[in-house]
């Protein structure tokens, strides 16, 4: 169970790993908020426990790139329902779209969820209901060849995390546990719910 404050912080980097590989699992689509007070669901694509960095992908062109940069304070929220635990995230966010990072992601990336970026950016406006995916890629999977000119629309947001916020539900009085990044470690404390 979660005795010690180093038993929840462990329990923070499973459930993130988990997380960062297992599409079914809660908390694979977390809440990503900037600092505007905008919030969006996002899939959790990894996470390092050596450096506690989250790494989400994005197009180049949404505003939460520009607005996020090259160093903005950004939050995450994941629940899981079935095990209820609720980790609320803080930590700093860097977007980049060139790099070996960047390349390995979209290498990693299927032809399919990279077909995203050769359509028009996030949040342009259109006359009616649209994709805004080019016509001929309408279901349609891309190859190789035909996704070139989306790769400098992608980019990675990684969040380096600087604090973490534990809740755990339960009938015997809930539990909370806080913890704030000192140098390579971390402060822990409990705290009332
Ligand atoms: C289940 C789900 C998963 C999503 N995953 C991502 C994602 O990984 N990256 C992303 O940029 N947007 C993702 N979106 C879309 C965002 O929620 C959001 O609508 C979009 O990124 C535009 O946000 P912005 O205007 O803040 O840039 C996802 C939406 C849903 C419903």
């Amino acid at each position: 169970m979660f005795d010690t404050l180093d038993d929840v912080r462990a329990d923070v980097a499973r459930r993130l790993i988990q997380a960062a590989t297992d599409w079914k699992c809660a908390m694979h689509t977390p809440v990503v908020a900037t600092p505007d007070a905008d919030l969006r669901i996002m899939v959790l694509r990894d996470f390092d426990p050596e450096t506690w960095s989250l790494r989400f992908h994005t197009d180049s062109r949404a505003p939460k790139a520009s607005l996020i940069g090259d160093g903005s304070p950004v939050g995450v929220l994941a629940y899981d329902k079935g095990e209820k635990v609720q980790l609320r995230l803080r930590g700093l966010g860097r977007v980049a779209s060139e790099g070996p990072e960047v390349d390995a992601a979209w290498e990693s990336s299927t032809n399919f969820a990279r077909r995203c970026y050769l359509g028009e950016g996030p949040g342009t406006v259109t006359p009616g209901p649209a994709s805004g995916l080019p016509a001929e890629f309408e279901g349609v999977e891309p190859d190789d060849e035909q996704l070139i000119p989306g790769r400098p629309n992608f980019a990675i947001l990684k969040v380096e995390l600087r604090e973490l916020d534990w809740f755990y539900l339960a009938h015997t009085g809930h539990v909370r546990a806080q913890f704030v990044r000192e140098g390579e470690g971390w402060i822990g404390a409990w705290a009332t719910p």
